[in-house]
């Protein structure tokens, strides 16, 4: 199944937005060298939004405390964050970012 997330036009390369998939989850979704990802919105750390943070070598910066994680395997990658986010499935088809499940 694929559901809208955005227009490809909404998420420029090296940024990463919020979509809130309406059923209570939030994503944030990224492009990075071209491709397109997504991971959970929330830090595993606490109630921040990861897309008020920002992306430094292939990692998304937390905005409260400045944790990491990979945004392509939601590794952990940065004290004090441990616990690894979640990551789904993306694509990017006929102008449009799309999540597959
Ligand atoms: Fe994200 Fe603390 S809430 S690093």
């Amino acid at each position: 199944m694929r559901e809208r997330l955005c227009a490809s036009g909404d998420l420029p390369e090296g940024e990463v937005i919020q979509v809130d998939l309406g059923d209570g989850r939030m994503l944030a979704v990224y492009r990075l060298e071209g491709d397109v990802f997504a991971t959970d919105d929330l830090c595993s750390h606490g109630d921040a939004s990861l897309a008020d943070g920002f992306i430094e070598n292939g990692e998304i910066v937390c905005p409260y405390h400045m944790g990491r994680f990979d945004i392509r395997t939601g590794e952990a990658t940065g004290a004090p964050c441990s616990v690894a986010i979640g990551t789904y499935r993306v694509q990017e088809c006929d102008g449009e970012i799309v999540l597959i499940s």
